[in-house]
């Protein structure tokens, strides 16, 4: 075939052809692509260098992927041609809020709250997030490892690519320094044979604040102080968030600022978790501290919704917990229509949410919080990205943006949401 001379050349090292539908989720509109989500239909992509450097119909494809070698040009040999045989492409999932490292299960307790016991009622008896730092503190670091990459794998399963994942049940200075490292350790994690050259993101963040433990019970003020003069600052380059439980339970709003306010002096970018269980001010905390994300905010008022929008802040909504918590699930459409930016996460852990998939968490956004799919799609792409700063390189995908892509095995990305409780998603792809 010649080349077309009116068609720029495209330099790629990989051409992707034979999208049904393209599903880019791109900010700026683009051309041959329709709808809010920006969808081009029987679309092609390409990448360099891990780099998307291109994308449109496949039609135009052909000719735009040649070498140029200075008189002459000629289709390069080494571009590698996948075809996605009509699959549905997506940007790969963002799971953007995730306690992934910990030992042992709390499957009692779920049973025990079925019967009416409270997760407040748990926590304060010593149960809750403390049974999970007992056999976290208890368990090797091999085998919190192990645990860690089986759950990756199987988040990696269901279309995620980029995955944070907090520390916060160590909850003294040696386990949480093992938990980070591990986290940091994931990073470089190959996963399971097929999916080898799909090395899933993952973004680090200490959340030592996650609960006073128990030899700090009666010195409260001791921990806070641990937090703040010895891990802070020897965590700083191995977590890239700090986060805080902000809670009647957990820390109140001025320990909070205490914690949040040095971790921001160190560099840190701050993440709340915020007016879960009661009003706790972690919201207005977010926004006075211009925190990236609050999450939770299922007792957020309207004044704190209007603050976190002032400032910037990410309302990212976890409906895993009230799922498992059989708590009321936020309503997305007031935040959405208040003009904050929504994600939706996991909240991976063993206690609120113990669920790996974010194609459950895209139904529940729909089916329980009143996203619309384009709504719920945005939140676990790009505004996913943005609750780790990274909307800039991930979370759509735009020339420019990193090659991190959920290949579906759907016909129409309509079935995303509404086909529910089996895994839509065939694989991922993520060129570094
Ligand atoms: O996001 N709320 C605090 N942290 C977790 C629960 C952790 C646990 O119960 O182990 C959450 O819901
Ligand atoms: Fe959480």
């Amino acid at each position: 075939m010649t080349s077309n001379p009116s068609q720029p050349l495209i330099q790629a090292n990989t051409v992707i052809r034979n999208i049904r539908q393209l599903v880019t989720v791109a900010q700026q509109p683009i051309p041959g692509a329709n709808g809010p989500l920006q969808v081009i239909s029987d679309a092609a992509l390409a990448v360099h260098d891990g780099v998307i450097a291109w994308i449109g119909p496949d039609n135009d494809a052909e000719p735009m992927f040649q070498h140029d070698k200075g008189d002459a040009t000629e289709r390069a040999d080494d571009i590698v041609i996948v075809d996605a045989q009509g699959a549905v492409i997506t940007p790969g999932l963002v799971d953007s809020h995730t306690h992934l490292v910990f030992a042992g299960d709390r499957a009692e307790e779920f049973h025990l709250r079925r019967t009416g016991v409270s997760y407040g009622e748990l926590l304060a008896q010593g149960r809750g997030i403390l049974t999970t730092m007992n056999a976290t503190r208890g368990a090797d670091t091999e085998m919190l490892m192990g645990l860690a990459q089986a759950r990756l794998d199987i988040m990696r399963t269901f279309g995620t690519t980029t995955v944070e994942v907090k520390t916060g049940y160590g909850l003294d200075k040696i386990t949480e320094e093992t938990c980070l490292r591990i986290i940091n350790n994931l990073n470089a994690f190959e996963g399971s044979s097929i999916h080898k050259h799909s090395q899933i993101r993952v973004v680090p963040t200490f959340l030592g604040a996650h609960t006073i433990p128990p030899e700090y019970r009666d010195r409260r003020s001791a921990y806070v102080d641990l937090i703040i003069e010895e891990m802070l600052p020897s965590f700083v380059g191995l977590a890239r968030f700090c986060d805080v439980f902000c809670e009647r339970e957990a820390f109140t709003q001025e320990e909070s600022r205490r914690i949040l306010t040095h971790a921001k002096e160190l560099g840190y970018q701050l993440k709340i978790h915020a007016d879960q269980l009661s009003p706790s001010g972690g919201a207005m905390l977010a926004a006075e501290l211009g925190a990236t994300s609050a999450d939770h905010l299922d007792y957020a008022s309207d004044a704190d919704l209007d603050a976190m929008r002032e400032a910037g802040v990410v309302a990212t909504l976890l409906p895993g917990c009230s799922y498992t918590l059989r708590s009321p699930y936020p309503s997305a459409r007031r935040f959405i229509d208040r003009g904050l930016h929504v994600a939706v996460a996991t909240d991976f852990n063993p206690g609120t949410s113990y669920c790996e998939n974010m194609q459950m968490i895209l139904g529940l956004a729909m089916s329980s919080m009143g996203m619309t799919l384009e709504e719920a799609l945005t939140a676990a792409t790009i505004n996913g990205a943005r609750a780790l700063a990274l909307q800039d390189q991930i979370g759509s995908l735009e020339v420019g943006k990193r090659c991190e892509l959920a290949f579906w095995s759907i016909s129409d990305y309509h079935e995303i949401g509404y086909h529910f409780g089996v895994n839509l998603v065939q694989s991922v792809l993520v060129k570094r």
